[in-house]
């Protein structure tokens, strides 16, 4: 495999084991590794450092890193770290159940940070000193130019910042990867230039990263396949939503807001996201395009029937049957799929140039439009905000999407006052469930709550919901956003006690 996959002279003399790697790792370290949504994680070394880790538990020491990523990995990363308890500080975003659990434990800090902005708060140090970088790539060439893997994410910032580079060479994943991605580095302000990106297919970079062969200690080779992400089928209250996000799209073509092919979409991560692409996908519209963070099955199988002529993102993330056809079919998706640095592929500045349709899945909305994307009943961590914020706050149209009930139907996904607010009522235009779509763009606080309630709401919760809305506009103390502020949690409380909302 060497031979294949690692063709610079200088970097083979640095072939080791992912142990020997990982002995390179010490506590305290702030570690800079790859990994996306599943994709392009480092598979070997990680689970190599959870031992060593685990092993100074038992002798009764501690040895603990700080990790930074793109965004969530898988349980051979998040799972075997934070099992070993290894993680003092994660930060941007992670969605492993044991990682969930030492965050909402306190056992770990969670930073949970626009994705478009952790590779500038790295270079500017406001994450401490970057130690180690851990990248996955699928080869090296000749000139020691590296070929990304799966995702690119904050990769080229880490092999950049990192004092110390362990590269994981993954024969597990296609070589034909390469070409695909596009890497471009933004300076920091004063220097910072313009993103010449005008349309989702622009390629402004070159398809390889760089790195200080010097920097380079460790170069392990691995054989592992990325995680199987699996998609639901979509379900009644998704296929709802989807349609009802389809008439609204039909309808702001028909008013001349938008073009005949939309314009770019992005789509957020799991299944009721994937459900709207597959509505897409069965839908009149053609030469559609994508300006995404993460490409999960169901845009894939728009690119496959031809109605996605594009997309740009940085990461795919594929159930085991999508990422069979995506490797039967390498040479084709190259010409449709871009891979960006996440710090370019949800720039605020490339979204809003662009004017991307955004779509992302929220766990409440109040009636007056802001959405708690993240957080429990108001204290506890789902999985973190990722690129909901990049894309929404910059979108042509934003759109946030749930079931209007959760947890058979005890909480309620509207109510009073969010109990923790990721994007405020100034960034969300469409709210969306199975029962309706409220368009809440040019609306007042007050237009937009009786809108919440008839159109998005359960029947159930409608009546209390009107109930505190009108008893608000009596009792309030102003009539821009009236609450009752002793009253807006009482939802929140009484689920806490594990009673219905
Ligand atoms: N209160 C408490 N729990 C809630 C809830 C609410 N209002 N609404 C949903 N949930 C729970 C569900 O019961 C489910 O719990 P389970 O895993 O124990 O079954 C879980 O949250 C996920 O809900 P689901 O309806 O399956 O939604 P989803 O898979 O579409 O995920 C988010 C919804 C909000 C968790 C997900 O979209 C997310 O993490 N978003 C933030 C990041 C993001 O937007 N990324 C994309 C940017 S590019």
């Amino acid at each position: 495999m060497s031979e294949s996959r690692i063709h610079n002279a200088a970097l083979r003399s640095k072939i080791m084991s992912a142990d020997e790697a990982a002995a390179l790792i010490r506590p305290g370290d702030n570690v800079g590794m790859s990994g996306f949504t599943g994709s392009g994680h480092p598979k070997d070394v990680p689970q190599a450092l959870a031992r060593r880790m685990a092993a100074a538990n038992e002798r009764g020491e501690t040895f603990r890193i700080g990790l930074l990523t793109g965004a969530s990995t898988a349980p051979e990363l998040d799972g075997a770290l934070f099992k070993a308890n290894g993680v003092s500080m994660r930060l941007p975003y992670q969605s492993d159940p044991d990682g969930r659990s030492r965050i909402n434990s306190g056992d770990s800090w969670y930073i949970d940070a626009h994705l478009s902005e952790v590779a500038q708060n790295t270079a500017w140090g406001h994450y401490g000193k970057l130690d180690v970088a851990l990248i996955e790539i699928v080869a090296i060439l000749e000139d020691g130019r590296l070929v990304p893997s799966t995702s690119v994410g904050n990769n080229p910032t880490w092999l950049e910042q990192a004092d110390r580079v362990i590269l994981e060479v993954n024969a597990g994943l296609n070589a034909k990867l390469e070409g695909m991605h596009d890497i471009y580095s933004i300076a920091l302000p004063p220097n910072r230039q313009p993103i010449p990106i005008t349309k989702p297919g622009d390629r402004i970079g070159e398809p390889y990263m760089r790195v200080d062969p010097a920097k380079v200690v460790a170069v392990v080779e691995t054989n592992c396949p990325d995680r199987d992400t699996q998609f639901s089928a979509p379900d009644e209250n998704s296929r709802l939503i989807a349609a009802h996000i389809l008439d609204f799209l039909d309808y702001e073509v028909k008013k001349g807001h938008i073009p005949a092919n939309l314009l770019p979409l992005q789509s957020g991560v799991g299944n009721v996201a994937n459900a709207v692409m597959a509505g897409l996908n069965e839908s009149a519209y053609e030469n559609l395009t994508a300006c995404t963070e993460v490409l999960q099955d169901g845009m894939l199988d728009m690119i496959r029937s031809g109605k996605l002529v594009c997309a740009s993102a940085t990461a795919i993330s594929l159930s085991k049957e999508a990422l069979a056809d995506f490797n039967a079919n390498l040479d084709i998706y190259r010409k449709r799929i871009i891979l960006r640095p996440q710090e370019v592929s949800n720039h605020p500045e490339v979204v809003r140039r662009l004017g991307v349709i955004t779509m992302n899945g929220m766990l409440e909305a109040d009636i007056y439009g802001n959405v708690n994307s993240t957080h429990v009943l108001g204290s506890r961590m789902m999985n973190g905000l990722g690129g909901s914020g990049d894309f929404t706050r910059n979108a042509y149209l934003s759109i946030f999407m749930t079931p209007s009930m959760a947890k058979n139907g005890a909480l309620s996904c509207i109510v009073p006052m969010v109990s923790h607010v990721d994007h405020t009522e100034h960034d969300v235009q469409v709210l969306v469930t199975e029962h309706g779509l409220a368009d809440l763009r040019g609306l007042a606080p007050r237009q937009r709550a009786k809108l919440v309630i008839e159109k998005c709401a359960d029947p159930k919760f409608r009546p209390a919901l009107r109930d505190y809305l009108a008893r608000a506009e009596k009792g309030a103390n102003g009539q821009q956003t009236p609450h009752l502020l002793g009253e807006a949690f009482d939802w929140h409380l009484r689920a806490l006690k594990g009673e219905s909302m």
